[in-house]
């Protein structure tokens, strides 16, 4: 006989799991190391940010995790188990994706996107498609219908046939998402989400990461638009050349004094340029000096 507890947890309460542990990862690309030792985890439940300068590794770090780069060294698990280096098998394991440069199939519908997303859930393979049998129509409805919700989460649904190179360019990032979605991901990575959006629909992609969330899918993302990413992430972690530099709060990283040298370049204290440094923070207190400012006026 089975018994249930008194304590059983609602879906919202559970505990927190560990989804993504990322221990030591280096990716040297022949004499370059674009990401060395990084460490990052990211729990059930959390939305973690990736920040840098560009060309800090971040992209390159994304592909190490999703299998399409090996790593040099280090190791990558996905709820507890090491992950293989091969991006179909990732996806199965449970983590999806969308790219820094759009990739959708330009002249497949909107609703044919996502369908394609959901082939790593679906058991009918590419003979049982090709014959059409009972088995694979049963599976073609239950898929079709999967999609459409995902359509509508993500508000595309009245777009559903429309050629997916015919979206805004906003709505095609949202389709990257549905389509990323449609593998029943337990952790969504996206690289740079907001990347050439207007206002109003960067803040359409901040709601629809806190509903992916709400609906338990943990996220790490990767943005250059700090605003984005401060007001949206639990924890965020910074790269620059390769290295992870700060982790913390939203709060903790931006007031560090590196975060902000990293991104401004200015030179870390008693490094090399501070003197000049110093010269112009002198310059710049005495900012109300006209004469300082050229006086051609
Ligand atoms: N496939 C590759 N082969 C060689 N160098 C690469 C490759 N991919 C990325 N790099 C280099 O690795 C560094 C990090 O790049 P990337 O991960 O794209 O940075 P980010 O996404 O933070 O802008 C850069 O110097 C880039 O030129
Ligand atoms: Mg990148």
């Amino acid at each position: 006989m089975t018994t249930t507890t008194a304590t059983q947890q609602q879906p919202g309460q559970a505990a927190r799991q560990s989804v993504l542990r990322a221990s030591g990862v280096t990716k040297r690309f022949g004499g370059l190391t674009a990401v060395r030792n990084v460490d990052l985890t990211v729990d059930s439940g959390e939305i973690v940010g990736l920040i840098g300068p560009n060309g800090a590794g971040k992209t390159t770090f994304f592909n190490c995790l999703t299998g399409l780069y090996v790593p040099t060294e280090g190791e990558v698990a996905y709820k507890g188990k090491v992950l293989p280096h091969r991006s179909h098998l990732v996806t199965q394991a449970g983590i999806a994706r969308t790219f820094q440069n759009i990739r959708l199939f330009a002249n497949m519908t909107v609703l044919e996107n996502v369908l394609v997303g959901r082939h790593t859930r679906t058991k009918e393979g590419l003979f049982s498609a090709l014959l059409r049998g009972p088995g694979f129509k049963k599976a073609e409805r239950s898929s079709e219908e999967r999609a459409m919700e995902l359509l509508e989460f993500t508000g595309l649904a009245e777009k559903r046939d429309h050629l997916a190179r015919n979206l805004p360019y906003g709505e095609q990032r949202k389709l990257e998402i549905a389509r990323a979605l449609a593998s029943e991901p337990g952790l969504l990575l996206l690289d740079e989400p907001t990347a050439g959006m207007t206002a109003g629909e960067t803040s359409a992609t901040r709601e629809l990461v806190l509903a992916v969330r709400e609906k338990g899918t943990a996220v790490l993302v990767i943005e250059h638009d700090m605003r984005f990413i401060f007001n949206l992430c639990d924890r965020v972690a910074v790269l620059v050349q390769g290295e992870k530099l700060v982790e913390g709060s939203p709060e903790l990283v931006q007031a560090d004094e590196r975060v902000v040298a990293a991104y401004l370049g200015t030179p870390f204290e008693g490094e090399p340029g501070e003197a000049e440094a110093a010269e112009v923070r002198e310059a710049e207190t005495r900012g109300g000096d006209e004469t300082h400012k050229g006086g051609q006026a």
